[in-house]
């Protein structure tokens, strides 16, 4: 059956198992993966590659488009197969390792990777893995679940392996759509004008004699963990798509908005999802992963079409959308990462970005990565890439975590990842903050007054009141202003006494 799925006979000789692949890794090297928040990963090699690594230790530097499923990432860390992994990880094994400091991490904006490679800014790749559904006769590879980085890794490592995945329908031929930029300084605009926009082609370019093994698999991708929207997250929902009702009301916004970027999480899914409620129509997406919230869009007649670049659901969602993809084929495209994050297409689209926060501070700053400051929880992914640039840019969160031992609004973040200056809106399922056209005071007095949870709410006035008798355009005690997390540390709340 592979024969199909190998249009030449030459490239038919490269077969190989995954153990065979796993074992022409050498110590040391640098490994490029597909994967992207799950779909379209290595499901034979790298596994594999952990396995071997158990016996015959090795270590390499492992980047991918996001984060790999089945648990790869922790089998590799467990394994210590991995030095250094770029440039997002969501695995609780590989975390461990990461904030012990056994595995170096680099947390990237997801758009650039890419651009690092190509301008030579990191070690050259010696190894791509990855997973296509099928191989021109001239080496060009038709992608999977996802685009992610792996255009990029097929033309700039100096060898590939491929695995060939026959669970994956060849009705997918036509979902991608693979552009290529020219390089610097020669670059010219992307021709994306609407999330709809194609400017590529369906397939991947490959030299097919980089090709140095070809491993077939018969695996769908790890399922999401979807969780159900709850009485917080739906709160959160509305306020925001009563936000948008204004919006339209008062003419700022079309009824179909602009196209919409909601990132990772179940907070961010249920917001998604919200939008099914509100008197919006001809919705589109152009965002970076394809949720099972962007498909109830689709199916619900409210969004006519979706680009992402990956396609990451439950695995009750990927039985429908592939048992009868025809239905979905005309309305969603996959992308490159540096295509779909690229900051030129999203300001010129006018994305409404909505991503989520670990912990926010009275002035608008975002902190999405590092818990307590110091540990890394995922990565920043592409929100940053989308919250620059975006149009309008919202952070979700629950205004407590940990059973109300954390409040997600502190006086100052305890790492930065998106400035005030990036954040536009901020909601919690206490209320929304338009932090547009507001001044840092000002900006103080909205966020704790709306998004603050009312055992917290004394604590923060007090801070705020107390660092504006000090003064400043900003204010703050900084003696206290991590007096918070110190607290949390030492005493396992947030709470004064
Ligand atoms: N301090 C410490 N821990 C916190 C916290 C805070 N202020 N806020 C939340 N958490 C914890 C939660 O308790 C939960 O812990 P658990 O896994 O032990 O239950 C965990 O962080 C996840 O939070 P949750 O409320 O379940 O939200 P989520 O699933 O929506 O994830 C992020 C939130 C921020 C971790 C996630 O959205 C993320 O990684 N974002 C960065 C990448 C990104 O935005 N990509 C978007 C472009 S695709």
């Amino acid at each position: 059956m592979y024969a199909d799925r190998i249009k030449s006979a030459a490239l038919r000789n490269r077969l190989m198992t995954a153990a065979e692949a796993a074992a022409l890794f050498k110590d040391k090297m640098v490994v490029a993966s597909s994967g992207f928040t799950k779909a379209g990963d290595s499901k034979a090699v790298l596994p594999a590659l952990a396995e071997r690594a158990i016996v015959d230790p090795l270590k390499v530097t492992l980047m991918t488009g996001a984060s790999l499923g089945y648990g790869t990432d922790g089998a590799l860390a467990a394994a210590k197969a991995l030095s250094l992994r770029l440039p997002f990880q969501v695995d609780p094994v590989l975390r461990k390792a990461i904030n012990c400091g056994e595995v170096m991490y680099i947390d990237q904006h997801l758009g650039e990777t890419a651009n690092l490679l190509k301008a030579n800014n990191f070690p050259k790749i010696d190894i791509a893995v990855l997973e296509v559904a099928m191989i021109e006769e001239d080496g060009s590879v038709l992608l999977t679940t996802s685009v992610g980085n792996s255009a990029a890794f097929a033309l700039l490592a100096n060898q590939v392996i491929l695995e060939v995945n026959m669970a994956v329908s060849m009705d997918i031929f036509g979902l991608h759509d693979v552009y290529y930029t020219n390089e610097y300084p020669n670059r010219t605009a992307i021709p994306i004008t609407a999330a709809n926009s194609r400017a590529g082609s369906k397939t991947a370019k490959l030299d097919p004699n980089k090709i140095i093994g070809i491993v077939i698999t018969n695996k769908i991708d790890s399922p999401a963990d979807i969780t159900a929207p709850d009485e917080a997250t739906k709160s959160m929902a509305k306020h925001l798509v009563d936000f948008f009702a204004f919006e339209v009301k008062t003419g700022k916004l079309p009824k179909s908005l602009l196209p919409l970027q909601a990132g990772i999480g179940k907070v961010a899914n249920a917001v998604l999802d919200g939008f099914r409620t509100g008197d919006f129509e001809n919705l589109t997406m152009y965002s970076e992963v394809l949720q099972d919230s962007t498909f109830d869009l689709l199916d619900s007649g409210k969004m006519i079409f979706a680009s992402g670049s990956s396609i990451t659901v439950s695995a009750e969602y990927y039985q429908k959308i592939f048992s009868n993809f025809s239905q979905y084929k005309d309305k969603i495209v996959l992308r490159s990462q540096s295509i779909s994050n690229a900051a030129e297409v999203i300001r010129r689209l006018g994305v409404i970005t909505m991503n989520t926060a670990l912990e926010c501070d009275i002035y608008g700053n975002v902190n999405s990565t590092h818990v307590n400051g110091t540990h890394m929880m995922n990565g920043i992914g592409g929100s940053g890439d989308f919250a620059r640039n975006a149009y309008l840019s919202v952070f979700v969160t629950q205004s407590l975590a940990k059973g109300g031992l954390i409040s997600s609004i502190v006086p100052m973040v305890s790492h930065v990842d998106h400035t005030e200056h990036d954040v536009d809106i901020i909601v919690t399922e206490q209320g929304l903050a338009d932090l547009r056209g507001l001044a840092p005071r000002q900006r103080a007095l909205v966020i704790i007054d709306k998004c603050v949870h009312p055992d917290y709410k004394a604590q923060l006035n007090s801070y705020f009141e107390r660092a504006c008798l000090r003064g400043g355009h900003t204010p703050h005690l900084l003696e206290e202003s991590y007096s918070w997390h110190t607290r949390l540390r030492e005493k396992g709340t947030m709470k004064e006494d």
